[in-house]
C-alpha cells in the first residue's frame, strides 16, 4: 500500500515510558555479584556501558544496512548519494560518542574491576554479535581475521549465531559493492582522451622536477642525496604498479590492495578531480568511509590500551591475550585501506593533467555549463 492509500492516522495518545518501555530497559540491569551476596559498587556502570555501546551498534547497523541495500542495485541515483552520505555522517558522530564512552568506563580503578571480573568468564566482547555484524558488513572477511579471531569465532558463539553471522558473510559487503560502483563510474575514457596516458605523463614531470630539486640541494650529503633520489626511483616504481593492470593484480592477489584495478583507478580520479561539481558527492562517500574505518580503528586502539591499563598482563575473561591480541586486531581488522593508500599517487593541483573543455563540462554544474555556453556564444 503506498503512503497516499494508507487510511487516515488516528494517533493514540502515549506516554513516554511506554513508548520508550523503559520498564524493561530499566529492569534490564541485573548486576553478577548482587547473586553472590555483595553487590560490587561499579558493576553497574560496567553493565550500563556495555548496553548504550550495543544500542549504538544497533543504530549503526540499522544505518548500514540501509546504505547496502542501495548500493545492492545496478545504479545508484545522485540523489541516494545525498541520503547515503547523510546517514554515514551519522555513524561517525556515533563513533565519536562511542570513543568518549572509554573515558567514562575509565573511571571504574582496576582495583574496582576485580571486585566482580572473576564472576564474568567466559562472558566477553569479542562475543558482541553486533560488532562482528559491523565488521562483516564493511568488509572484514573471515579469512582475513588472525587465527585467534577466527578461532574465537567459531568457538566463542551459538549455532545460531555462527549460522547468523555466515549468512552475513555470504552477502554483499560495502567494500565490495564501493568496488562494484566505482567500476562503473564513467568518464575515465572520453572520446580520444585517454587520462591515464596523460597522468603518467603528469607523475614522469613531477617526479622529474623531484629529481632537480634534490639533485641541486645543497644542504645534503652525497649520501643523503643518493638515499633520496633511491626513493624516487621507489615512487616512480609504485605509480607504474598502480597504472600497469597485470603488477595491480598481482599486488592484489598479495593482499596490498582491495579494490579491483578499475575501482582503485576510479577513487584516485574523484580524489584527484573533487574540485569537480560532479565528483563532489562521490569524493564525500569516500572520505567517509575512510573516516568510519579509521574511527574504529580509533576505538579499537583505545580499548587495547584501557585493557592494558585495566588488566596489565592478564588475559580476557573470554581466554584471549587480552592487550596483545587486541592489539593485533586493532591492526588487522581495517577495510578501506585501499583509500588511505591513494595519497601515495596524489598530484599537487598545479600538475594536473588539463581536462578536455567536454569533460570538464560533463563534470560540472549544468546550469553553469549552460551560462558558459551563453557567455561564449553571446545567447
Ligand atoms: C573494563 C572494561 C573492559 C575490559 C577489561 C575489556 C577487556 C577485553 C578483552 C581482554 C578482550 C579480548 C577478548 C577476551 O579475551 O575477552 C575484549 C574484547 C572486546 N571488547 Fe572489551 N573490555 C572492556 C570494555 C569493553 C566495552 C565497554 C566494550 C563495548 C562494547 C567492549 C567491547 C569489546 C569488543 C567488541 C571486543 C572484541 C574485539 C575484537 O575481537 O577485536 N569492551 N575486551
Amino acid at each position: 500500500m503506498t503512503a497516499e492509500n494508507n487510511p487516515p492516522r488516528v494517533p493514540r495518545p502515549i506516554q513516554y515510558g511506554e513508548y520508550l518501555q523503559l520498564d524493561q530497559l530499566l529492569s534490564a540491569q541485573k548486576l553478577e555479584s548482587q547473586r553472590y551476596g555483595t553487590a560490587a559498587h561499579d558493576e553497574l556502570l560496567f553493565i550500563i556501558t556495555h548496553q548504550a555501546y550495543e544500542l549504538w551498534f544497533k543504530q549503526i547497523v540499522f544505518e548500514l544496512e540501509s546504505v547496502i541495500d542501495i548500493f545492492d542495485n545496478s545504479t545508484v541515483e545522485d540523489r541516494e548519494m545525498g541520503q547515503i552520505i547523510g546517514w554515514l555522517s551519522r555513524i561517525t558522530e556515533i563513533q565519536t560518542v562511542l570513543l568518549q564512552q572509554i573515558d567514562v568506563i575509565e573511571t571504574m580503578t582496576p582495583l574496582d574491576f576485580l571486585d566482580f571480573r572473576d564472576l564474568l568468564v567466559p562472558a566477553s566482547g569479542f562475543q558482541s554479535i553486533q560488532f562482528k555484524q559491523i565488521e562483516i558488513m564493511m568488509g572484514i572477511r573471515r579469512e582475513q581475521r588472525i587465527p585467534a579471531d577466527r578461532d574465537f569465532f567459531l568457538s566463542r558463539l551459538t549455532e545460531s549465531e555462527r549460522a547468523k553471522l555466515s549468512l552475513l558473510e555470504s552477502r554483499p559487503n560495502l567494500l565490495d559493492l564501493t568496488d562494484a560502483w566505482l567500476r562503473r563510474m564513467p568518464f575515465l575514457t572520453f572520446g580520444d582522451f585517454d587520462f591515464w596516458r596523460e597522468y603518467a605523463r603528469a607523475v614522469e614531470r613531477m617526479l622529474e622536477s623531484d629529481r632537480k630539486i634534490i639533485a641541486m640541494n645543497p644542504a645534503l650529503t652525497a649520501e643523503h642525496r643518493q638515499w633520496q633520489l633511491s626513493a624516487i626511483e621507489v615512487s616512480k616504481e609504485r605509480f607504474a604498479a598502480v597504472l600497469d593492470r597485470a603488477k595491480y593484480d598481482e599486488l592484489r592477489a598479495a593482499g596490498e590492495f582491495r579494490l579491483s584495478h578499475q575501482g582503485f583507478l576510479a577513487a584516485l580520479f574523484i580524489n584527484l578531480y573533487r574540485d569537480e561539481p560532479m565528483m563532489y558527492l562521490p569524493y564525500r562517500y569516500l572520505t567517509l568511509l575512510l573516516e568510519i574505518d579509521q574511527n574504529f580503528t580509533n576505538w579499537r586502539s583505545r580499548h587495547a590500551l584501557m585493557v592494558q591499563r585495566m588488566l596489565g598482563r592478564k588475559i580476557g575473561t573470554g581466554g584471549s591475550s587480552g592487550h596483545e591480541y587486541l592489539s593485533q586486531t586493532t591492526e588487522r581488522n581495517r577495510v578501506f585501506l585501499d583509500l588511505f593508500a591513494l595519497s601515495t599517487f596524489l598530484l599537487p593541483r598545479s600538475a594536473l593533467p588539463k581536462l578536455p573543455q567536454e569533460l570538464s563540462r560533463a563534470l560540472g554544474f549544468h546550469f553553469a555549463g549552460a551560462q558558459r555556453m551563453a557567455a561564449t556564444t553571446g545567447n
